[in-house]
């Protein structure tokens, strides 16, 4: 007899599936079929028991006239853990503030995969790299769908194709392919001047900051400056950060910051309070009208200016700004980026350009301050490669900066500011380990949590640079180290923010030693959507003496 009832181990054999397997010839070519009839997502990891015994061969699944469980890795399929929760709050009060903190111990109690509910809202998490994987793969399994249980659901704008639209929609194909060319590495080394410079025009507002001794915020001033760069690079807009000490942020930083905020708290609030139509949800409502006007004045202004039409990969490189871009690349077709899905991706390109780097930038310096000898490393390197007050970072500089690189890695490890990649499920379907999850349920790579896995990373709180020269990182998995995600939807503004952090530091650190101000514990802001220092302060001094080459 061929036919075999298979049914999932923790279920009763009554909802089983009868399957013909006298062609069948490999044991994983059993797996196969089983993982498809079950949705389950890795084939490899289904196993199959009898009663009595595991059953480890094809011989041994003939052999028995029971009907068979199916197990994942010897685990039985069942719902997947998570703290239960108070009702209608959910685990709202054991999360928040202190989200960081809280998820870690979850993960720690619950293991690699846990469920929370918060506010109406249930996601998941994962801290395993490899169920990251899976989930970040845009497949039958998973894609980015932004639907009511998403933390991007009350900033969804499919327009913007991009962050925040989803997978299957047409203007993520589109803008997928006119975006990407712009932020490529070699049109990003043509930003680099532009960098450079935008950094020199800080210089005089954090020479009169020393001058006076002041200690000042590290976030407001690394918002100004990334945010007068993304302004100048993607809009070719001088947002006139640093004309005095305290210049205002401009009103289109301030209102994607300001919606950013906004988003997390009402994602945190639970989906009903998105719909309100007054208060946060409203506020949130308008800042979009008036970014969307903003950016159409740009846009207008722009395409006064005549210039001539380019193929995307040659307007990448001529371009003056990404506006400029936009209103020149055309494709193959002669088409260019329908003007509908223009100023939503380029409102994306800015507020994803800034919110990220203005936070990284902040660690990085939480970094120079906290971890003892760290700059005098920098400073060293800066001073064996010849580096002179007024030059410019290169492109090719940074590519010999490797302990500026190993620097940046081990702080996007450790405090990586990023946004908390979610997807959702196509389908009801088994994760590695047993977990179920439904149809519609979102399941979030938790970023930070992978990357200070101690399954994952040899003593993870430790700050260690040096760890990047062992052969055990080098040949770390492909998923161990995402601070921009992975998959179709990764992050494909890295090259630029790479080059952008990097040109910042080493000129900052050339110019000035830092020292924290006061002894207070740097805190981070549990209701943005990034993970940025509010409460770091910090002094300079100008550096006058340094030292001699080492090599
Ligand atoms: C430290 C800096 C940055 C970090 C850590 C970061 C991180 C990320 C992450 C994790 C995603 C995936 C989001 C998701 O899956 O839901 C993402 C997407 C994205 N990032 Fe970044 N990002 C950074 C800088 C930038 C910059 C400078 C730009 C543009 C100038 C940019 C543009 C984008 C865009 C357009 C997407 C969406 C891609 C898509 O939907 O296909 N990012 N980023």
């Amino acid at each position: 007899m061929g036919v075999k009832t298979f049914y999932l181990a923790g279920e009763t054999a009554k909802h089983g599936l009868d399957l013909d397997i006298s062609q069948v010839t490999e044991f994983s070519a059993l797996q196969d079929a089983i993982a498809t009839n079950f949705s389950i997502v890795v084939p490899g990891e289904v196993g199959f028991q009898d009663k009595t015994r595991s059953l480890e061969s094809l011989e041994d699944i003939r052999s028995t006239d029971e009907p068979i469980g199916v197990n994942i890795s010897g685990q039985p399929v069942r719902e997947t853990p998570g703290p239960e929760g108070l009702p209608y709050l959910g685990s709202y009060l054991q999360i928040f503030p202190d989200h960081l903190g809280n998820n870690q111990r979850l993960f720690e109690r619950y293991g690699p995969v846990f469920k929370s509910t918060s506010m109406g809202v249930t996601n998941y998490q994962t801290n395993d790299p490899k169920i990251a994987q899976i989930v970040l793969s845009e497949s039958e399994y998973f894609s980015k769908e932004i639907n009511k249980m998403h933390p991007l659901y009350p900033i969804k704008n499919d327009m913007a194709g991009v962050f925040l639209g989803d997978s299957t929609s047409p203007n993520w194909k589109v803008v997928h392919k006119y975006m990407p060319p712009a932020l490529g590495p070699k049109a990003v080394r043509h930003y680099s001047k532009t960098m450079n410079d935008e950094l020199r025009v800080s210089l005089p507002v954090f020479d009169e900051l020393e001058s006076a001794d002041s200690a000042w915020n590290v976030y407001q001033y690394m918002l100004k400056l990334s945010s007068a760069t993304v302004g100048k690079i993607v809009l070719g807009i001088d947002f006139e950060h640093f004309t005095s000490v305290d210049a205002p942020l401009h009103k289109m930083p301030l209102a994607i910051a300001h919606s950013l905020a906004l988003n997390k708290k009402i994602t945190s609030m639970g989906e009903w309070y998105s719909h309100l139509p007054f208060g946060d949800p409203k506020r949130l409502r308008d800042l979009q009208a008036f970014m969307t006007g903003e950016i159409n004045k740009v846009i207008q202004e722009s395409k006064g200016n005549g210039t001539e039409d380019l193929p995307l990969q040659d307007a990448a490189l001529k371009a003056a700004n990404l506006v400029d871009y936009f209103t020149r690349a055309v494709d193959n077709s002669g088409n260019r980026l329908p003007t509908e899905n223009m100023s939503a991706a380029l409102t994306v390109a800015a507020g994803a350009g800034f919110t990220t780097t203005s936070s990284l930038l902040s660690w990085l310096i939480f970094g120079l301050v906290t971890y003892p000898g760290m700059q005098e490393r920098l400073v060293q390197e800066l001073v064996n490669h010849d580096f002179k007050d007024d030059a410019d970072v290169t492109p090719e500089l940074i590519e010999e900066l490797n302990e500026l690189d190993k620097y940046v890695k081990e702080m996007q490890r450790k405090h990586n500011p990023s946004y908390q990649p979610g997807r959702t499920a196509q389908k009801d379907l088994i994760l590695p380990g047993g977990l179920r999850m439904r149809k519609g349920e979102i399941i979030i790579a938790a970023l930070h949590h992978i990357h200070n896995n101690p399954k994952v990373w040899e003593n993870p709180d430790r700050f260690d640079p040096d760890r990047w020269d062992t052969e055990a990182v080098k040949k770390r998995g492909r998923t161990d180290y995402i601070p921009f995600a992975a998959g179709q939807r990764m992050c494909i503004g890295f090259n630029f923010a790479l080059q952008e952090i990097k040109i910042f530091i080493a000129q900052l650190v050339w110019r000035y030693e830092w020292i924290k101000d006061g002894n207070v514990e740097t805190e981070y802001d549990p209701f943005f959507q990034l993970i940025r220092p509010v409460n770091l302060y910090v002094r300079t001094k100008r550096r006058t003496v340094y030292p001699s080459r080492s090599i």
